[in-house]
């Protein structure tokens, strides 16, 4: 049995991916600055949790050298509105702590490492065509800066030390209880679980900003795939689905809830960071033809019935 240390691993993502490759027969070890008990209570017994802060090298070192992992998953973050918020903070935890992770990974002799970093880095203002792992890449966004210069120190360790690591580039992420209360694109979750809950949503991006999205279980299984193939011909993959408009997830709703209260109250940062990327579309072939991945969500619609089929509303 091989071992996994999961960064970030109290968070949503992290304690679902916990759960599909500690089904898979790896021993999951999360670190994370938090844990909640109830998220930890669905997981295996086997699972352990340590706290700790990716700030600091010696925690990080600690945990990774400590768990005898063979294999690092970095998911550790904060996300998009936040890092506008607070750009030192970004800098810290998502360009330091991705160094940290790496450089201790090297010190412990970790082969593999994958880290997240997401479709924000794509930047379309302007229509154009589904963009690959190739397209050319200059984000304006601090959250997009941080986790393009992650990638650049993922592609450094493996060009000079032969880590194999291996980065995911998620959509924003749908799913019911994604909080994501750091993310300017928690807006994709929260105007469809809001109204199908019964409650209105006052939508902080305007009706025709747009996200490329993935179902949280399709972005899990493509992490998963990424994680435990044996060897991957290429880096980076785009872990996506689909996009979608505010608009048009509103009127899909809207066939659901026809009273629902949904607002549009563009904010100024959330707009900002969204607006970068109204037209991106990811191109998610090559994540199809090395990983075997096939997202099960793959329209707006799709993606509507299935938090309607997860909250119990369908
Ligand atoms: N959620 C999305 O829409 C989305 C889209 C694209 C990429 N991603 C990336 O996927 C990864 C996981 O995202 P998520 O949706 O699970 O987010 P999340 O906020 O639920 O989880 C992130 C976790 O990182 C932890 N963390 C933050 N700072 C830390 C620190 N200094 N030390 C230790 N742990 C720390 C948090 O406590 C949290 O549990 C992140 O790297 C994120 O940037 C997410």
């Amino acid at each position: 049995m091989s071992t996994t240390l999961i960064t970030g691993g109290g968070g949503f993502i992290g304690v679902r991916l916990a759960r599909v490759l500690s089904g898979a027969g790896e021993r999951v070890v999360l670190f994370d600055r938090r844990f909640d008990s109830a998220a930890l209570a669905g997981l295996a017994a086997g699972v352990e949790a340590i706290e700790g802060d990716v700030t600091s090298f010696e925690q990080v070192h600690r945990a990774i050298a400590g768990s005898r992992a063979g294999g690092i998953v970095h998911l550790a973050a904060i996300l998009s509105s936040q890092c506008e918020d607070d750009p030192l903070l970004a800098f810290q935890i998502n360009v330091s702590g991705t160094f940290h992770v790496l450089e201790a990974a090297r010190q412990a002799g970790v082969g593999k490492v994958v880290v997240t970093s997401s479709s924000a880095i794509f930047e379309a203002d302007q229509p154009s065509g589904p963009l690959d792992e190739t397209a050319p890449l200059a984000p304006l966004g601090v959250y997009a800066m941080t986790k393009m210069v992650g990638e650049e120190w993922c592609a450094f360790y493996h060009r000079r030390f032969g880590i194999d690591t291996r980065v995911a580039r998620p959509g924003a992420v749908v799913g019911p209880g994604r909080v994501a209360s750091g993310a300017a694109s928690s807006w994709t979750t929260a105007l469809i679980e809001e109204p199908l809950r019964g409650r209105p949503y006052v939508c902080p991006v305007a009706e025709n900003d747009s996200s490329p999205l993935v179902y949280h279980s399709d972005l899990v299984d493509g992490l998963a795939r990424l994680y435990l193939a044996e060897q991957v011909p290429a880096r980076i993959y785009n872990l996506g689905a689909c996009s979608a408009t505010a608009g048009e997830l509103a009127r899909l709703v809207r066939e659901r809830v026809p009273n629902a209260r949904i607002s549009f109250q563009p904010n100024p940062v959330a707009h900002f960071v969204v607006g970068r990327w109204r037209y991106v579309v990811q191109n998610n072939q090559r994540a199809a033809r090395d990983l075997g991945y096939q997202p099960r969500y793959t329209t707006p619609a799709a993606l509507v019935a299935a938090c309607a089929e997860e909250i119990g509303t369908s």
